[in-house]
């Protein structure tokens, strides 16, 4: 039998809501025929925006949305999606190259903030450090931020139809910029990053967050070079918030994600396991640079990189992909991971919103569906704002040369108002497991109710024909410090404990 202890005496602080962020990009379908209908739209919308998808959206209390890239943003000028809609200019955007597709500008800055407000998110823009000045990038967080009647930028806006501010905290100041981003060397992004920065502290920058862009996966070469080229600044011109990186599982690895063998099953739950390494090796680099840990670290891309084409659009929708459970233990194993480095992770944006990669909703037309990863984000829900409570677990394990071992169980625990969130994927595709868990500091113990995600066969998927083939179902609980579950193979379960003593 495997053992869970939850260690009520240890915790690495409150669990940031913001480690449930999204990200959705000018790229494919995310936006038109994904997240925009329009409003002349037959689709339900509210708008302009699907409304079935907002409303589900709601529900996961999405805290934080970035926007409009991703490698979208190092091209796109934000002038271009203001003003009157019909008089928008269409633009060759940084996809066109893959896809053949004209950016509408139908969603521009406005319609952005307008969704992150009916969904409750904060925005948190990508802006364009390769192709856009300083000026014109101070500029846009002025046209947001600035009260009206003070600026002629602040006054434009609100002759677009807002007149208060949309208060913008997070700016991220480039995207890969190891690569798409203007393929500069470490040293060049720190100076550009402290150039642009520091032409916006003329703005007042209490309430700016500013993030940097940080290494691809493991790349800790970039971080260490970055991050001595950033040392130079002085740290009262350049307020740094965060430093960003990306990290994707099976990035161009050419497997379908609908087909796959036992072993690829694990090859893919090794590879975003290795997340933790990423995040604990850069933490310690970053470190010999910011000894007090003021710089966060923002995974503000991650998930599952398939095979394009399985998607409901057959190809259409660039990188647009089904998922299933292989996707929903990744979803969890990774929110588990952030979980338990709550203290060094402060922002976390799955990639991306809707027919995507990894993505938690799939549509077109007037069909829509939920995937595993959606409801994954909805078994999670509690965790955000929680204080983080040490779990161990005792389990078997299996090893890779490249990876060293993966447990069969990926655990995070958490606590707010006496209700205990536990947390567990199950990475065993061929076996169901009986754990036992048990309290140290406290006992767990109480009523609740447990939530499993799974099925029967790991490959199946939510699709606009049968939209609820992958759904959680939910029990009661009555629970005793010493109590023993069995988690189906190849399952996400949530308990949560409305603890008694
Ligand atoms: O998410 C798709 C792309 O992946 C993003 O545009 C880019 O930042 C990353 O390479």
């Amino acid at each position: 039998m495997d053992k869970i202890f939850i260690d009520f005496d240890h915790s690495n602080g409150i669990i940031t809501p913001n480690i449930y962020g999204h990200f959705a990009e000018h790229i494919g379908g995310v936006f038109y025929d994904g997240l925009w209908v329009g409003e002349n739209s037959k689709t339900d919308n509210i708008h302009g925006f699907r409304k079935s998808l907002v409303e589900s959206f709601k529900k996961i209390a999405p805290p934080i949305l970035r926007w409009p890239g991703g490698c979208f943003a190092e091209t796109y000028d934000w002038r271009d999606g203001i003003g009157p809609r019909a008089q928008r200019p269409r633009r060759v955007n940084w996809w066109y190259y893959e896809d053949r597709r004209i950016e509408t500008n139908h969603v521009g800055t406005h319609e952005f903030m307008d969704f992150c407000e009916m969904v409750g998110a904060q925005p948190y823009v990508a802006a364009n450090m390769t192709s856009l000045t300083p000026l014109q990038i101070r500029n846009w967080i002025e046209y947001c931020n600035f009260p009206a009647g003070l600026t002629t930028l602040s006054d434009e806006r609100a002759a677009n139809g807002a007149v208060n501010p949309f208060n913008v905290q997070y700016w991220g100041i480039g995207n890969e910029n190891w690569g798409g981003g203007g393929q500069m060397t470490p040293e060049q992004c720190a100076r550009e990053f402290i150039r642009y920065t520091t032409i916006c502290r003329s703005l007042g920058t209490e309430n700016l967050k500013f993030i940097m862009c940080g290494a691809n996966a493991h790349d800790l070469n970039w971080t260490k070079r970055l991050m001595k080229e950033w040392a130079t600044r002085h740290w009262q011109e350049v307020p740094t918030w965060g430093i960003s990186i990306h990290y994707y599982t099976c990035t161009y690895s050419g497997k379908d994600d609908l087909n796959f063998d036992e072993s690829q099953w694990y090859d893919e739950l090794f590879r975003a396991a290795f997340m933790n390494r990423i995040i604990y090796d850069h933490r310690f680099i970053m470190d010999e640079y910011d000894p007090e840990r003021k710089l966060k670290l923002v995974v503000d891309e991650w998930g599952n990189w398939h095979k394009n084409g399985t998607g409901p659009s057959k190809g259409y929708n660039l990188f647009e992909q089904q998922s299933n459970m292989r996707d929903a233990v990744v979803s969890a194993l990774t929110l588990n991971i952030f979980n338990n480095a709550c203290d060094i992770v402060g922002m976390a944006n799955v990639a991306q919103l809707c027919n995507n990669l990894h993505s938690l909703f799939l549509a077109g037309g007037d069909s829509f569906i939920e995937t595993p990863n959606y409801h994954v984000f909805a078994m999670y829900r509690s965790h955000q704002g929680a204080k983080h409570i040490k779990s161990s677990v005792l389990t078997s394990a299996i090893e890779n040369n490249k990876y060293g071992e993966l447990p069969m169980l990926s655990v995070s625990s958490s606590i707010k108002d006496q209700i205990l969130t536990i947390t567990i994927a199950n990475l065993d595709i061929t076996a169901s497991r009986e754990i036992c868990i048990s309290g140290i500091g406290r006992t767990v113990a109480g009523n609740g109710e447990i939530t499993v995600l799974s099925t029967p066969d790991p490959m199946t998927c939510n699709t606009f024909e049968n939209p609820t083939a992958v759904m959680p179902k939910t029990k009661p609980l009555h629970f005793a410090d010493g109590n023993s579950i069995t988690v189906p193979a190849a399952s996400v379960v949530s308990l949560s404990i409305s603890l008694s003593e």
